[in-house]
């Protein structure tokens, strides 16, 4: 029965010096000390010894099973600070599979055309103001003189809610809203979502973005315009394009001209993009209407200003060759994520 003892006593120590995971501590626990384990099958055979022998036995016995248990739980220590500072060395883990890649969202292009255009203006000392979506006739049409017969006014090109409400078709009532708050001087950029029920194809949306800009103050005058304007354009599209400025007319500027800028795609020479004219019409701007001064009580003697307006979309797919509007608005993450 001795060397029964010592035998287990050294199959227990062997197998503890393997251990090198925690399940097999546990096993060990189970082989040597648990309930049915070898050690306590030992105390079992106590009876079979004769009496005069049994304690000094039972007292080995019981040395081994406190010692194995210590040892037992040394171990785990010992393997709970290694896992924590290091891992084991033939720890197995293969370095080869790819790792797993969080997804961590991107910028929309538009959004990210509408920061490049708002920090060109807040460089030049334009501060970002914003107006609702939902408008009235009033901010939308009238404060902006544009008279009830104007086809801009039509139920085909504009979104009618009840009571007279309506989905703004411009960025513009925020010059009324701004102006209304504050008097000159005013220098203003406004970023924002502006609606019109067109049917929707490759370059129309019902749905797209607008950049307005307006500057109120002493002795602006198309000279201010031309040059904040061209400053603006080769910025954003690069030094070597040309501008043009063609009269044009709107409701709220006098004189009004539409901007365009020499094809980015083919450098002037004519191709598809351009309808091969060799110009791209970028934005609408003019001189401020004396009516919208007055619908804002500024006296047009004293001050003068200019306004434009840029649509973000064409923008957007022209800077990054994009030929289907609708591409924005899908949500699409294979298209989307190729931007930011
Ligand atoms: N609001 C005009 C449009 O949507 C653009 C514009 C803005 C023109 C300001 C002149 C001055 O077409």
């Amino acid at each position: 029965m001795e060397d029964k003892l010592k035998q287990i006593k050294n199959d227990f120590e062997q197998d503890i010096a393997r251990v090198k995971f925690q399940p097999e501590l546990e096993s060990i626990k189970i082989k040597f000390i648990g309930r049915k384990g070898l050690i306590t099958q030992v105390f079992k055979l106590l009876p079979q010894l004769p009496v005069e022998q049994r304690r000094a036995f039972g007292q080995k016995v019981n040395i081994l099973k406190i010692n194995s248990a210590r040892q037992i739980d040394d171990k785990e220590k010992e393997l709970r600070n290694k896992t924590s500072s290091s891992r084991p060395q033939d720890y197995k883990f293969d370095l080869s599979l790819p790792g797993i890649k969080k997804d961590l969202g991107y910028i929309h292009p538009v959004s990210i055309v509408i920061g490049q255009i708002c920090e060109l203006f807040v460089e030049l000392g334009f501060k970002i103001a914003e107006g609702p979506e939902i408008e009235t006739e009033y901010y939308n049409f009238e404060a902006l003189n544009i008279p009830l017969e104007h086809p801009s006014r039509d139920a085909f090109d504009t979104f009618y809610l009840k009571d007279k409400f309506l989905l703004r078709s411009h960025t513009s009532p925020v010059q009324i809203r701004v102006m209304e708050e504050q008097k000159p001087p005013v220098q203003i950029i406004v970023p924002g979502k502006v609606y019109r029920p067109d049917a929707t194809d490759a370059s129309h949306s019902y749905m797209f973005h607008q950049v307005e800009g307006l500057l109120v103050d002493k002795g602006i005058t198309f000279a201010h315009l031309k040059g904040v304007l061209t400053v603006f354009a080769k910025k954003l599209f690069g030094d070597k394009i040309k501008m043009r400025f063609r009269p044009h007319f709107f409701p709220f500027t006098e004189p009004s001209t539409e901007v365009d800028i020499s094809c980015i795609i083919c450098g002037g020479k004519g191709c598809r993009v351009c309808g091969h004219n060799g110009w791209l019409e970028i934005l609408g701007a003019g001189m401020v209407h004396p009516k919208v001064f007055e619908a804002v009580n500024i006296n047009s003697s004293v001050y003068s200003g200019f306004a434009f307006g840029l649509g973000i979309e064409r923008v957007v797919m022209l800077k990054y060759g994009i030929d289907d509007i609708r591409l924005l608005f899908e949500n699409d993450l294979r298209f989307i994520k190729q931007f930011s």
